[in-house]
C-alpha cells in the first residue's frame, strides 16, 4: 500500500463527494447512456450501479484508490496462499476449495488440491450412501432427516444455501440447530424420529460451547431411544480438530476435515457444506463449487472496470467512506435467498468490523457498514418507509432472478420483478412537492387538504441503490453470487487496510460468559461483578424463585 498516495486519493474522493451537485434524476436525464456506462456483466450476471451517485470521474478516482491500496497485489497474495491473515499466521484459501480443475496451491509443504479432492470424494461417497439408504440408521431404517449442529460459519452458509436450492432437494430433509437456547434443539427434534435422523456436528474448532452443548443433547436423545451402540450410525462430524472429534466418539469414517486456511465464514465450500450435499446430491454441489470458481477466475482476471467484485467493493467503499453511510440493506427479491442477509452479516461484519489497521494502528476511515435486510416484497411492507423518507440515507442492494423455478406461477414472478424495479426507481427519482401536489389535485382533492398533506407525500429521491440480476437461482449461479460477495468483502477490507480474516471481537463475550455461568447457576456470588450485572443476576434468581 502506498499510504500517502492512498490518503491523497481518500481526501480527493471525499472532496469530490462534498462538492457534488445535481441529483441522480438529473444525471439520468442528461445521459441516456448512464445505464450502459455504470453497469457490467459476467455471463448472465449483471451489476447495475447506475442508480448510485457516481460519475465517470468518481469511478476513475476509485480505480486509482484501488491501485494505491495495491488491490491487485493483495488479490494475488490471497490466491497464491500467502499468509495474509497476519494475526493468526494463516493463508486464506477458500478459493482452493472450489478450484477442482486448475493447479493446486502449496501451503506449508502440502498441496491443497490433493486434500480438497480427497475430502470431497469422501463426502460424496458418504452423501450417496445416506441418500440411497446404504448407510441406514441403527435399526436399518433409511435416514430421512439430517440435523446440522453448528453456529456462525458452521451454520449460516449451509442453512442459507439449503434454503436457496430448495428446488434441487431430492435427499433427506435438512434442519439446522445453532442456538444454545434449548428451545432450538427441542423444537427441531419434536417432529423427528431418532431411528431416521442423522446429526452432523459441524465445528471448525470443536470447542464452541453452543455446538458442543447441542451435540451432547442430541447424543442423549439418540442414546435414550436407541441405546449407546446406535450413536455411530446417527452421527457424523465436520471439523479441523480431528482429535477432539474422535474423543466425542464419532467414527473415523464419518469425520470430514478441513484446514486452518479456511475461515469459518468462508467454509460453506468445504465439508461444512455436507448437509447441503446430502440434500441436493454431489453433482449439484459440484455445480455450486464450479460457479464459485468461475467467479474466482473473473475476479482474478477481469480488468478492474469490468470486474464485478471490484466494482461492488469500490461502490461499497464509496458509500461507507466518501458518503459516510453507516449501513447497507440487502434486499433479495428472491424468497429462497431470505437467509442471505443473515449470511452476509457474518461475512461482511465479522470480516470488516475492525478498528485496527494491518500494522496495528488506528484506522483513519470508517470500516464495514451495518449489513441487514429481508426479502422483498416483504420488506416493502415493513421498513421501506424509513428507507424512502427517513432522515438517514441507506444504500440498498437488490438481487433478483429473471426466471423463476415456477413457470406456472409467472404472474407472481412478474409482480415480484415489477416491485423490485419500482423500488429502485422510486429511491432514485423520488417525488417532488410539485409532483405530489399535482397528483393530489388531479384526484380532485380540495386545495386546503393538498397544502396540508402534500409535504408528507414528498420523497427526496437521490437515494442510492444497486441491482444484481441473474437468470435463475441454480447451484452454479448461487456459487457465483456468494463468491461475488466474498471477494467484495475482500476488496473493501483491502481499502480499509484491515485484516478481514480474523475475528478477535467475538472473544471477550465468550470469556465473560464462561465466568458468568457459575454465577447464573447460583454456585458463585455476583458480588464482584458490576452493579448492573449483579442486579440482573439477582433478578433472574428472584424470578426463578431461587
Ligand atoms: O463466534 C465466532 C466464530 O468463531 C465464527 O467465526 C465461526 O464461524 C463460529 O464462531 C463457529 O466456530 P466453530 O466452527 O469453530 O464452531
Amino acid at each position: 500500500m502506498d499510504q500517502s498516495a492512498f490518503d491523497k486519493q481518500v481526501t480527493a474522493l471525499r472532496e469530490q463527494r462534498a462538492a457534488a451537485k445535481g441529483t441522480m434524476r438529473e444525471a439520468f436525464a442528461a445521459d441516456p447512456n448512464r445505464f450502459e456506462r455504470f453497469s457490467a456483466t459476467d455471463g448472465d450476471l449483471l451489476l447495475d450501479w447506475s442508480k448510485c451517485a457516481v460519475d465517470a470521474g468518481t469511478m476513475a478516482m476509485l480505480e486509482k484508490l484501488a491501485g494505491a491500496a495495491d488491490l491487485e497485489g493483495r488479490r494475488a497474495a490471497m490466491f497464491e496462499g500467502k499468509k495474509i491473515n497476519i494475526t493468526e499466521g494463516r493463508a486464506v484459501l477458500h478459493t482452493a476449495l472450489r478450484n477442482l480443475t486448475g493447479k493446486g496451491v502449496v501451503v506449508d509443504g502440502q498441496d491443497t488440491k490433493a486434500d480438497v479432492i480427497a475430502v470431497l470424494d469422501a463426502m460424496s461417497a458418504f452423501a450417496d450412501a445416506i441418500r440411497s439408504g446404504k448407510a441406514a440408521g441403527a435399526t436399518g431404517k433409511k435416514i430421512t432427516d439430517i440435523v446440522n449442529i453448528g453456529i456462525g460459519g458452521s451454520d449460516l452458509g449451509p442453512a442459507m444455501v439449503t434454503l436457496a436450492l430448495a428446488p434441487y432437494h431430492d435427499g433427506p430433509r435438512a434442519h439446522y440447530v445453532s442456538n444454545v437456547d434449548g428451545a432450538h434443539i427441542h423444537d427441531t427434534l419434536k417432529g423427528l424420529s431418532p431411528e431416521t435422523t442423522l446429526f452432523i456436528v459441524a465445528s471448525k474448532t470443536f470447542t464452541t460451547v453452543e455446538t458442543m452443548t447441542n451435540a451432547e443433547t442430541a447424543r442423549k436423545w439418540v442414546e435414550k431411544a436407541l441405546g449407546k451402540e446406535a450413536i455411530g450410525k446417527h452421527f457424523a462430524a465436520v471439523s479441523t480438530a480431528l482429535e477432539l472429534v474422535s474423543k466425542f466418539g464419532i467414527e473415523k469414517d464419518r469425520v470430514f476435515g478441513f484446514w486452518d486456511w479456511v475461515g469459518g465464514r468462508y467454509s460453506v465450500w468445504s465439508a461444512i457444506g455436507l448437509p447441503v450435499m446430502i440434500a441436493i446430491g454431489p453433482r449439484n454441489f459440484r455445480a455450486f463449487l464450479d460457479g464459485a470458481h468461475e467467479m474466482d477466475e473473473h475476479f482474478r482476471s477481469a480488468p478492474l472496470q469490468k470486474n464485478l467484485p471490484v466494482l461492488l467493493g469500490l461502490i461499497g467503499w464509496w458509500h461507507r467512506v466518501a458518503c459516510n453511510y453507516p449501513a447497507c440493506a440487502v434486499i433479495p427479491y428472491d424468497q429462497r435467498l431470505s437467509r442471505l442477509p443473515a449470511y452476509l452479516q457474518q461475512l461482511d461484519m465479522e470480516s470488516n468490523g475492525k478498528s485496527v489497521t494491518l500494522d496495528g494502528g488506528a484506522v483513519t476511515t470508517p470500516t464495514g457498514p451495518l449489513v441487514w435486510g429481508e426479502p422483498g416484497t416483504n420488506g416493502q411492507h415493513a421498513f421501506f418507509q424509513l428507507l424512502h423518507q427517513g432522515t438517514d440515507f441507506i444504500p440498498v442492494e437488490f438481487l433478483a432472478a429473471a426466471v423463476s423455478h415456477e413457470p406456472e406461477l409467472k404472474t407472481h414472478h412478474d409482480l415480484l420483478l415489477a416491485n423490485c424495479l419500482a423500488q429502485s426507481e422510486a429511491f432514485m427519482k423520488g417525488r417532488t412537492l410539485e409532483e405530489a401536489r399535482a397528483q393530489m389535485l388531479a384526484k380532485g382533492m380540495k386545495p386546503a387538504d393538498v397544502d396540508r398533506i402534500a409535504p408528507h407525500r414528498v420523497f427526496s429521491g437521490n437515494r442510492p441503490s444497486l441491482t444484481i440480476l441473474y437468470r435463475k437461482l441454480d447451484p452454479r449461479t448461487l456459487g457465483r453470487l456468494i463468491a461475488l460477495y466474498e471477494h467484495r468483502v475482500f476488496v473493501e477490507g483491502t481499502l480499509f487496510n484491515i485484516n478481514s480474516f480474523d475475528q478477535w471481537g467475538v472473544e471477550l463475550g465468550k470469556e465473560l460468559a464462561t465466568g458468568l455461568l457459575p454465577v447464573v447457576e447460583g454456585k458463585e456470588t455476583a458480588a464482584k461483578r458490576d452493579a448492573s450485572t449483579a442486579g440482573l443476576v439477582a433478578h433472574i434468581h428472584q424470578l426463578r424463585g431461587a
